[in-house]
């Protein structure tokens, strides 16, 4: 049909009949706050390039935390900021480590929110890499069993789901194996399965203060160049035993997304990152764009791609415009 028969803006004349045809829709159900939780007490410290997160002390940590609860978020992607930094990265899967403490603290207050860990040994390595570092080299086989400790120390204290961001080559099957031989076959895992090397993670590195303090992070996380390899990664995951599998970051990444739901039959999780966030942050506080509105079609453009969930730090923020306040 062709114009004058057919005129699209026929169903675009009002709000009814733009909501009627409407394809895409988010829901706080989609949502999943990350956040990141330091040792003391009232510390509430901001984090400059990502106006409104925050390091936060567990007695803070639970305050946000029950307020994304209480307006409908479902789950929490918890991040660690420890004391002290060592080779092995021991506080990462430390019984008394500040992940650990701060998951038991949160499940204890608010046991209906799901809180997802991230497992990793960069916040925790005083190099800041992901693994562990022989001859200057990141040992693949080496960091294995730290990052399989380190889940298994987080479904200790309580987590509802572990969530390997490593990128280490075989971690999914080494921590399904671990969480299984120690009773928590119910556990599942989210894996950071497509996860690039990407420039717009700079802002996170300040919040979780994880830069690596030589080389950089190539020789482990993915080449923004590559879309097959991605599907290589994911399908990997899959036979790991992954649960859910994630793309990082969302928005330069939203074909990796379109691809991977196209061809996978797993839930697929989006990580709209800290680059992104402030990227948007900086440009409403210059009045250069409309934030709020700048915001939502982000999130939309995510889902649209074919993400089931997004990990964003504009989850509060989001979910009280969904609620109408
Ligand atoms: C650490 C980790 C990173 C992010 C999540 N887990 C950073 C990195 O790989 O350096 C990035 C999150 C963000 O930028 O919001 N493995
Ligand atoms: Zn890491």
């Amino acid at each position: 049909m062709l114009f004058p028969d057919y005129r699209p803006r026929r169903l675009r004349q009002n709000e009814a009949f733009r909501r009627m045809i409407r394809e895409t829709e988010i829901s706080v159900n989609d949502l999943i706050l990350p956040l990141f939780a330091i040792n003391g007490k009232g510390v509430k410290n901001p984090i400059p390039s990502m106006p409104g997160q925050y390091q936060l002390s567990t007695d803070n940590l639970i305050k946000t935390a029950q307020k994304a609860f209480d307006l409908g978020i479902p789950a929490i992607m918890l991040f660690g900021i420890p004391d002290k930094k060592d080779p092995l990265g021991t506080s990462a899967y430390a019984k008394n480590g500040i992940a650990q403490k701060a998951t038991s603290a949160l499940k204890n207050k608010i046991p209906d929110l799901i809180v997802i860990t991230d497992v990793c040994l960069c916040q925790y390595t005083d190099h800041g890499h992901c693994g562990i570092v022989k001859n200057n080299i990141i040992d693949n086989d080496e960091s294995l069993d730290l990052l399989a400790l380190t889940a298994l120390s987080h479904a200790k204290a309580g987590a509802d789901m572990v969530a390997p961001s490593d990128m280490m080559d075989g971690r999914v099957a080494e921590i399904r194996n671990i969480l299984d031989e120690n009773s928590f076959s119910n556990i599942p895992i989210m894996s950071y399965s497509a996860k690039y090397c990407s420039a717009y993670y700079g802002p996170f590195r300040e919040a979780a203060d994880s830069a690596p303090k030589f080389g950089d992070r190539r020789t482990y996380q993915m080449d923004p160049a590559n879309a097959i390899e991605a599907i290589r990664e994911v399908t990997m995951d899959i036979e790991e035993g992954a649960d859910i599998i994630m793309i990082k970051p969302a928005l330069p990444y939203l074909d990796i997304i379109c691809r991977i739901r196209d061809e996978i039959d797993l839930p697929v999780a989006a990580y709209n990152v800290s680059g992104e966030y402030a990227m948007i942050k900086a440009a409403d506080k210059m009045g250069w764009i409309d934030g709020k509105r700048v915001m939502m079609e982000t999130l939309t453009s995510i889902k649209r791609a074919g993400a089931d969930m997004i990990l964003t730090y504009f989850a509060i923020e989001a979910a009280k415009e969904l609620n109408g306040h």
